[in-house]
């Protein structure tokens, strides 16, 4: 009997510690269940890795090209040129200077292409510049330009097709009459273009022509523009050439004679200017002297592709007599600047070329 009472005081305290081993057990398993599901949620942030990278100098590597930009100049500058200009981007002289012409080429050619447009020649500008991934540089939206062919031949387009020629051996013809003439003021936004003077008129379809070449500037970041002249009376030009004298009379105390011969060098006199046809303007940037600004580097570049022309380039003086006027662009219509600009013509010698009177 006293066995019995032993062996069932054994048997439930072993009982009992068999229920508390498995209690305590789905404790445990419960907390270590817990923590991983915490851990899962919550991971412990892995201590940041440094990468260290090990550089090794490769002796046979080729040397990093050099970055171009404004300011830069010398043979990579050279090349550079040449490879615009073999493109259409650029039209200016090969001299091997890092200048706003060369600049404006390089962001015309960038955004043609897709890149960063900053005028900045680096790796990657250079790897798409150089390879036959380079596409000829785009001729202009048609929609830029007035697109009907009009019927009626404009006053300003001789029997012959060719532009009219107006200088001191060829002066407007008798009782002209400008076409269409627009104030500019009203006519263009200005936002796009500054009109110095309230009264400035000028033909229909050179301001045309002037508002998309100065829109697509503007997209490029050329974006201040001025016109200073447009169409001119001849009785305006006299007092223009009268004042011109005067000046030279009383400032450099030049003789008449010698004042009127100083005078036509830069002041056309009256009757012979492109100012009295309506298709000439003179562009500037106010405040500041317009030769050699970025604005006169992309006239230059890009006034020919808008029916314009630089009417009295450096280059040709001997044969104008007008010394040259980076400022004065002239319309011409685009079927005649541009082969103008391909063959490196002025006016006159285009005319002498292609002229059939
Ligand atoms: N300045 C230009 C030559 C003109 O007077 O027509
Ligand atoms: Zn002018």
């Amino acid at each position: 009997m006293k066995h019995d009472i032993k062996r069932i005081v054994g048997l439930t305290v072993l009982a009992v510690m068999v229920i508390a081993a498995v209690v305590m057990g789905v404790r445990v398993a419960r907390l270590v269940d817990l923590t991983y599901v915490e851990m899962n949620t919550t991971p412990t942030p892995e201590p940041p890795v440094r990468n260290v990278m090990q550089v090794t100098i490769d002796p046979n590597a080729p040397t990093p090209q050099p970055v171009l930009r404004s300011g830069s100049q010398g043979e990579e500058v050279w090349q550079l040129q040449t490879r615009l200009r073999e493109l259409g981007y650029y039209n200016s002289s090969i001299d091997g200077q890092f200048g706003p012409g060369t600049k404006n080429a390089v962001i015309a050619f960038q955004r043609q292409h897709g890149l960063d447009a900053d005028g900045i020649v680096g790796e990657g500008t250079k790897a798409v510049l150089y390879s036959d991934q380079a596409q000829l540089k785009a001729t202009p939206a048609p929609t830029a330009l007035p697109t009907a062919v009009p019927e009626v031949i404009p006053v300003w387009v001789r029997s012959d097709g060719l532009p009219l020629l107006v200088n001191r051996e060829n002066h407007m013809p008798q009782g002209y009459q400008p076409g269409e003439l627009v104030n500019m003021a009203d006519y263009c936004p200005s936002n796009i273009v500054k009109i110095k003077y309230s009264s400035t008129q000028a033909e229909r379809v050179a301001v045309d022509a002037l508002i998309a070449m100065l829109k697509v500037a503007h997209t490029q970041g050329i974006t201040v523009w001025q016109v200073s002249a447009a169409y001119r009376s001849e009785s305006y030009q006299q007092q223009l050439f009268d004042q011109q004298v005067d000046e030279y009379i009383d400032k450099n105390g030049l003789s008449y004679n010698d004042a009127v011969s100083a005078t036509r060098l830069t002041v056309m006199e009256p009757g012979s200017s492109e100012h009295h046809t309506g298709l000439a303007f003179d562009i500037t940037v106010p405040g500041v002297s317009f030769k050699g600004t970025e604005q006169a580097e992309w006239l230059a570049d890009n006034c020919w592709d808008y029916g314009f022309i630089i009417r009295y380039s450096a280059d040709k003086e001997d044969v104008t007599g007008i010394l040259a006027e980076p400022w004065h662009i002239r319309y011409v219509g685009l079927e005649h600047s541009l082969p103008m600009r391909d063959e490196n013509l002025c006016l006159e010698e285009y005319i002498a070329k292609y002229g059939s009177y």
